[in-house]
């Protein structure tokens, strides 16, 4: 039975190079991580897959399992500063903020919502981490945007802000896409960038970081379609992660109640995620699934909205102007067919590219016990991500460092090497080349022998059942394509 711990989670992430600590050799800095040569490629595949799935791979002529109707998707990459305004149209200048208590004790800051889980160091209790109310502030509110300066002056006119979500560079280019591609309603414009958030209390590894990557999905449809479409992707996007290999008794999908809810959203559900690091019945969000109805269009139409009794309405300012004006520009969509004119509902699939990863890790990661030559059962670690996630997806060994091994081998490994990424290794036991493939989570090792220099046969090991076979060498390209399937 595996014993997952964060501790050895994060441990082999960073013995194996999937995972350091941003500016590691100075300390370190809260929030940022850099991802090492295993786990860029492992980030990358993640990214590619989703892109593939969602947008390169969309069949825009056949509705998909469960759709309502046929839709098109494409691609956007727009720039992490954007004009302030779009961040004071879309409330986020004003709205998004956490609350934050300072403890007078320990002289550290903790989110208001945390606070009943935090630590305080200065003041050890029988309740690790307990904080006497009497030692904190008064709640205060903190905005999450990182904030910068354009240019040579450093005065409030030159002040802006990196993105802390890729979303709103797809509402801000809605006019764009509709006018220079051919796509019709219901489509999706689908971005994959970083954002940035001065989390209050960065946390668990890479789940809650200052800096991340986000993986999103902006769904424009009509209103009389929306709900329909929402219910859609909630499903389509949680059958994501099963198809990538997370457990489905390890996931969920709940339905935020209508307080929890975003101002914008007319309905949101989670795909949350049962992380390691959790108490036992716990979740941990990978993924928001939104109904936003017409409200982002409409704030970089009017200006910043405000609840007005079921809907919203520009929020005004004490001369009767819109607060934080929008763009001026008609972001409504012209139906041909009905001939009628309106604002597009939007579904949001908002995803995190290094939540997935850390999903992905934390399920792969499996301890079991191989035999060794003496038949001895020896504890192995092992990563059994799914082919598309791997990030080498075959070792190449020559078994020795002689008898022409070498090159057989690497005659192989150049071969494979047009088609995934593959390793190549020939130091140190064959045992200890195998184990640290297993804990790098590739689905395949090949190994030279002597019979390969008689037969032309090589052996090809499994990484989760470890049985080895013979197959040909001339044959490896086909069976590894095969059984990876990618
Ligand atoms: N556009 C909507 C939006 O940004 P969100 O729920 O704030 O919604 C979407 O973020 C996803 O981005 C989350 O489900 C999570 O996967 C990821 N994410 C958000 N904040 C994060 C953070 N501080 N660190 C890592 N990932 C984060």
């Amino acid at each position: 039975m595996s014993d997952k711990t964060m501790e050895k989670i994060v441990a082999l992430c960073k013995r194996r190079g999937f995972i350091f600590q941003s500016s590691e050799i100075y300390g370190g800095i809260g929030g940022f991580w850099d991802y090492g040569p295993l786990g860029v490629e492992m980030k990358r595949n993640i990214k590619d897959a989703w892109w593939y799935d969602m947008v390169t791979g969309n069949d825009d002529t056949l509705p998909p399992a469960g759709a309502p109707s046929s839709y098109s998707m494409v691609g956007l990459d727009a720039s992490i500063i954007m004009h302030p305004q779009v961040w004071k149209a879309s409330g986020h200048y004003d709205l998004f903020h956490d609350l934050f208590v300072d403890c007078k004790t320990c002289k550290q800051r903790f989110r208001l919502d945390q606070i009943a889980d935090s630590q305080c160091p200065r003041k050890p209790s029988k309740h690790p981490g307990e904080h006497s109310e009497c030692d904190l502030t008064e709640p205060r509110e903190f905005n999450l945007m990182f904030k910068t300066y354009v240019g040579a002056l450093h005065d409030p006119s030159a002040e802006a802000y990196l993105r802390p979500e890729t979303a709103q560079g797809i509402f801000v280019n809605f006019k764009n896409v509709m006018s220079t591609t051919r796509v019709k309603l219901p489509f999706g414009i689908a971005q994959i960038g970083k954002s940035f958030r001065n989390e209050i209390t960065p946390r668990n590894y890479t789940f809650r970081s200052r800096e991340f990557e986000q993986m999103e999905i902006e769904f424009f449809c009509s209103p009389k379609e929306s709900q329909r479409w929402y219910e859609y992707w909630r499903d389509r996007r949680f059958s994501w992660y099963t198809s990538l290999g997370l457990a489905s008794d390890k996931l969920r999908l709940r339905d935020h109640s209508p307080e929890e809810r975003a101002h914008y959203s007319c309905g949101t559900a989670d795909i949350e995620y049962a992380f390691p690091f959790l108490a036992q019945g716990e979740y941990g969000e990978l993924e928001g699934v939104s109904h936003r109805g017409d409200f982002d269009l409409r704030s970089h139409m009017e200006g910043k909205l405000v609840r007005d009794g079921d809907g919203f309405a520009v929020e005004l300012d004490e001369h009767g102007q819109p607060r934080y004006a929008g763009s001026g520009k008609d972001l409504s969509y012209f139906d041909e067919e009905t001939k009628k004119k309106y604002i597009p509902h939007v579904i949001e699939p908002s995803a995190g590219a290094d939540r997935a990863m850390l999903a992905f890790l934390c399920e792969a990661y499996t301890e079991d016990a191989i035999p060794d030559d003496k038949g001895v059962p020896q504890p192995r670690v092992v990563l059994k991500l799914h082919p598309r996630l791997a990030p080498v997806k075959v070792a190449v060994f020559p078994l020795i460092k002689k008898d022409g091994m070498p090159d057989v081998a690497a005659e192989i490994y150049r071969e494979l090497k047009k088609k995934w990424n593959v390793y190549y290794d020939q130091k140190g036991s064959i045992g200890r080349r195998y184990r640290r493939q297993d804990e790098s989570g590739t689905p395949y090792c090949i190994t030279v022998d002597h019979q390969t220099l008689e037969d032309g046969t090589v052996t090809l090991r499994d990484r989760d059942t470890t049985v080895q076979e013979r197959v040909k060498s001339i044959d490896l390209t086909t069976i590894i394509a095969e059984r990876l399937a990618v």
